[in-house]
């Protein structure tokens, strides 16, 4: 706790002198939600990072996160210097839709129109019509839909196939996964429904299938803490990264939150949910950047002017 409050001194000091402000998804160490709130930043889902970073007057952006989250402020903001804890924070999705292959895959399909997921590198934005997060990824296909359209859809199958089932549009899936919310599993999350049959179950979009069919709330990070602060129910059966329990037990001290098995027998918790790339941002790799100016992330120019545009246009489409 010592070592912590010297941080948040030291880190806070930082930010004022260099006029930067901490960005961090709710999937960070509960450590660095705490921070960014302390310090006048934003702790939010990825759309509204990417909102509250364009938006923010500040010359420079500490965004604890994942790398795409840290591109995606750098395409809003080319002006800005961004820096993160770590520049080594992937995500599974990222790493499975490669832009050569993807291309291609769109190339095939011309009379498609892209729309990627926000967790892409900025190669992959530049090659889509829209860019979407779990937050709006609904209504931007219903309304392409409603246009007529027809949809390549990459690179997080679990979440398109969601799509799919809830708008019936017409999409052609890419076949990423995300590899922390793929690890939920149906027969123990029913043991555990049983277990506590009064609970609501939530769940994430990039989580498999049959697990969307069990849950009663189906939404990105910010509409499953929204359902658990507005739900009149006590207990919570929760599908997505434990990252997220730190603001749902802000806002709700007094209800009950409980991990979705990943594996292990009957309802028992084995490897909780957990990605490892959001475990890199620590306080000690925030405080490191900030005084080297070290991991700054970089966006090469030429990608900047046509990532931005359905970048922006999901921004506008949600504003
Ligand atoms: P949200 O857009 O729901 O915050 O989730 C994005 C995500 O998976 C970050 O890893
Ligand atoms: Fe990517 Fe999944 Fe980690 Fe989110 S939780 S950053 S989707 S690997």
């Amino acid at each position: 706790a010592e070592q912590q409050a010297a941080y948040f001194e030291q880190i806070s000091a930082e930010l004022e002198r260099q006029n930067a402000v901490l960005v961090a998804h709710y999937y960070c160490d509960p450590v660095l939600q705490e921070l960014a709130e302390k310090t006048g930043g934003c702790v939010a889902d990825s759309l509204e990072m990417a909102r509250f970073g364009r938006d923010h007057k500040a010359q420079t952006l500490v965004v604890a996160g994942v790398r795409f989250m840290g591109e995606t402020a750098k395409i809003l903001s080319p002006e800005k210097r961004i820096l993160m804890p770590t520049l080594e924070a992937t995500c599974s999705l990222d790493l499975g839709c490669p832009v050569q292959e993807f291309s291609a895959f769109c190339d095939q399909h011309p009379e498609r129109t892209v729309v990627v997921y926000a967790n892409t590198s900025a190669a992959v934005k530049a090659r889509a019509d829209w860019v979407v997060t779990s937050s709006c990824a609904l209504e931007i296909v219903e309304s392409l839909m409603d246009n007529g359209e027809k949809i390549i859809w990459g690179p997080d199958k679990h979440l398109g196939r969601y799509i799919q089932r809830e708008t019936g549009a017409d999409m052609l899936l890419w076949d990423g996964a995300c590899i922390v919310h793929e690890e939920f599993k149906t027969q123990q999350l029913e043991d555990m429904m049983a277990l506590y049959p009064e609970a609501v179950v939530l769940v994430h979009p990039e989580s498999p299938e049959a697990v969307i069919e069990l849950a009663d709330v189906v939404g990105s990070t910010s509409q499953l803490i929204r359902a658990s602060q507005e739900m009149e129910q006590q207990t919570f059966i929760v599908a997505t990264d434990k990252g997220i329990f730190y603001k749902m037990q802000q806002l709700s001290p007094g209800k009950t939150f409980i991990e979705a098995p990943t594996a292990g027998e009957g309802a028992s918790c084995r490897s909780c949910a957990s990605c490892p790339w959001m475990a890199m941002n620590t306080l000690e790799a925030l405080l490191h950047s900030l005084q080297t100016g070290s991991n700054e992330v970089l966006v090469d120019p030429a990608l900047v002017p046509k990532a931005v545009k359905p970048l922006q246009r999901m921004l506008d489409f949600t504003s």
